[in-house]
């Protein structure tokens, strides 16, 4: 029997860069909260998709020069796409969106046409500023130090005919909704809202583009297109059916029971969306939830700063589940958390590794050596000994239910983290081992058995949310059949002459010296591998006057010889035909790109009118030319090389 309905979504994804860690933050979140909620006995539907129109993706598809279309096709579906990264993650969404899907084109200009025959999007002309990476309009008071509040970049002067949503109307009702009811979670966000947004006066949006061509037409008004946010704002309607026929889910699972968002988009999510759903008559979501940021070394992960955390190298050396787990397990959800190595591979090791896995793994084998894997009948529960392990493990079911239900992941996963320390305690308490040597006390010991299994049965399928694959695994290894919700508030379950199977450790230790070396490694090569390919120096802004230019004493040199200067890594030693009869010497600070060896007999260029100077203890009169540049952030250089038939002495000029 159903519950009932529950729809949740994420953001919807901008398919302009690969994803890191910090945008799988959310989609595992939200996965934890779908899984469970299907757990629950609700009929979940759990969307999430890919925000593919406006400026950021034409201008980016255009510098790698395909279109758009194949632009954003490549990041969605190609190899290590946005596809192939839930897949890895193990998401399980009922729906994709992409908001280049024809029905969803479709459906957003009977929208737009139908706020504008209400009279709530009316034509204007827009003056503002515009962040195209964050593809928002601010207004000069919203910038800070004249740059885009979100992102930190440049913003750029914007007029042009627009249409406007009349944002402005619904500024009570959106205050209301944010004060009174509990829309918007956490609380923190509200005054944020309210205060920074809805106080200082609600403007009008500009709803339309025509600076640009990648995005929804506005079918009445060829040339403009419509803007970003309102096109992606209502992918959680038409995914459902919402003017189109594609889908038929719309009377069932709208409005959202919850909208996870990140927190600077939180703004576009409790004003901009209400009001537009106001706007249409449609209910409104139930809330919104607005989570923190996943930092970096305190800072945004973001490709451009080179300091995003690869999913992939992540699953790949600790597993998927522990991934997901530690997300979820260490930063509190609507808050900022400090992603790092150490914590990841302290949380892997800690919890997983030692308090649940070795639970598992000590109680299956103390099952297998004492009975040969298959327990005998159970003796009663023992009041003093068993009871308030017993009474901790069905309470746990409500203690975590009720911080699911608030999205409080990290609360719920430490009540179940309370019960597995106790549950590690309880062996210890009864020293099976010792219940072992004495054939009297076998029942005793098969009930401290029973215990633990049963231990393990309702606290693991807890975690199944969180570590699909793992804990379904834990509960095969201890012959759980049945773990639907309505087992795990009951102790005493599991049938009583259950079989446990042993295997391989489901949670490995992790050696963190050899991991964190190797990770990195894998960040300096990943930092490398996003320098510029080919950088040169900038061009000098001032000139130089040409008598000025013609004082420098250009000549075409002969190596004769070319030496390694003793206690120096840097400096060459060259003996020149200048073609003054006398050899000059030239010190040269060249060791790290040319073998003193392969120079002899080379025709270089030289300045030779430079004042002498001495260099580790030795003269040097002038110096080589080389072109100078850098790839992949190392700097390169070589020496200019002459064709050998021009004589010694030349001038160049
Ligand atoms: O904003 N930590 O898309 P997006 C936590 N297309 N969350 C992070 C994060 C981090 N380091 N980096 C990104 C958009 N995110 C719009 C949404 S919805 C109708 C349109 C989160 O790809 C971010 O906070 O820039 C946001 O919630 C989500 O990833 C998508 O970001
Ligand atoms: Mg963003």
């Amino acid at each position: 029997m159903s519950k009932g309905k529950f729809y949740i979504t994420t953001p919807i994804y901008y398919p302009s860069d690969k994803l890191h860690i910090g945008h799988a933050y959310c989609t595992v979140a939200t996965d934890a909260m779908a899984r469970y909620k299907r757990m629950c006995g609700y009929d979940v539907m759990f969307l999430t998709g890919t925000d593919e129109h406006g400026q950021k993706i034409e201008t980016k598809a255009a510098a790698a020069g395909v279109t758009p279309q194949q632009f954003v096709d490549n990041i969605v579906q190609g190899e290590k796409g946005i596809l192939d990264l839930w897949k890895l993650m193990n998401i399980s969404n009922d729906r994709f969106i992409r908001t280049t899907d024809d029905y969803h084109v479709a459906a957003i200009q009977k929208i737009f046409r139908k706020m504008y025959e209400k009279g709530d999007i009316y034509k204007g002309t827009y003056r503002g500023k515009y962040c195209k990476d964050c593809e928002a309009f601010w207004t000069e008071t919203q910038l800070v130090d004249g740059k885009c509040p979100d992102c930190g970049r440049e913003v750029q002067d914007a007029e042009e005919e627009a249409y406007f949503f009349r944002l402005s109307k619904y500024a009570d009702r959106v205050q209301d909704l944010l004060e009174n009811t509990d829309f918007l979670e956490p609380r923190s966000r509200v005054n944020e809202m309210v205060n920074n947004f809805i106080k200082p006066g609600l403007e009008d949006l500009c709803v339309s583009r025509t600076s640009f061509t990648w995005g929804v037409p506005v079918d009445f008004d060829p040339g403009h297109v419509v803007y970003v946010w309102v096109d992606a704002l209502f992918n959680y309607t038409t995914a459902l059916g919402l003017f189109n026929d594609k889908y038929d889910d719309y009377d069932k699972f709208w409005p959202a029971d919850v909208h996870f968002v990140g927190k600077e988009i939180v703004r576009f999510h409790s004003i901009i969306w209400p009001a537009m759903l106001m706007s249409m008559d449609m209910p409104l979501p139930k809330k919104v939830f607005g989570h923190g940021w996943l930092l970096l070394d305190g800072g945004k992960m973001s490709k451009s700063k080179g300091n995003v955390v690869d999913p992939y190298l992540l699953a790949e050396k600790f597993g998927v589940d522990s991934l997901r787990f530690f997300l979820l397990r260490t930063f509190p959800f609507g808050s900022d958390g400090n992603f790092s190595n150490e914590a990841l591979i302290q949380t892997i090791n800690v919890d997983l590794a030692n308090d649940l896995g070795n639970l598992v793994s000590r109680t299956v084998a103390m099952v297998q050596k004492y009975f040969g894997g298959t327990l005998p009948e159970t003796q009663e529960a023992d009041e003093a000994l068993d009871r308030p392990l017993m009474e901790m493990v069905s309470g746990l079911r409500a203690a975590y239910e009720e911080q699911m239900e608030k999205y409080a992941f990290q609360n719920a996963l430490a009540e179940v983290f309370k019960v597995i320390s106790r549950a590690n305690k309880y062996i210890d308490e009864n020293t099976p081992w010792v219940l072992a040597k004495d054939e009297s006390k076998k029942a005793r010991l098969a009930r401290v058995m029973y215990n633990l299994l049963e231990s393990i049965r309702i606290s693991a399928a807890l975690l199944i949310p969180f570590m699909p694959e793992s804990c379904t695994e834990i509960m095969k290894r201890i012959g759980a059949d049945d773990y639907s919700w309505d087992s795990l508030d009951r102790f005493g379950v599991l049938p009583a002459n259950v079989t446990v199977t042993a295997g391989e450790p489901i949670f490995p230790r992790v050696d963190a010296e050899k991991a964190l070396a190797e990770l990195e490694a894998a960040a300096q090569a990943a930092k490398k591998a996003a320098l510029p390919a080919l950088e040169i120096e900038p061009f000098a802004g001032e000139s130089v006057d040409f008598d000025t230019f013609c004082k420098s004493d250009f000549r075409v040199v002969k190596v004769k010889d070319c030496q390694p200067v003793k206690k120096s890594t840097k400096l060459l030693k060259f003996t020149l035909d200048d073609g003054s009869g006398t050899d000059r010497q030239i010190l040269s600070g060249i060791a790290m790109y040319y073998k003193p060896e392969d120079l002899i007999g080379k025709t270089l260029v030289a300045i030779v009118n430079l004042p002498p100077r001495k260099m580790m203890g030795q003269e040097s009169c002038g110096m080589l030319i080389s072109a100078v540049h850098t790839e992949k952030g190392e700097e390169r250089l070589n020496l200019l090389m002459l064709d050998d038939s021009i004589p010694a002495g030349a001038k160049l000029c």
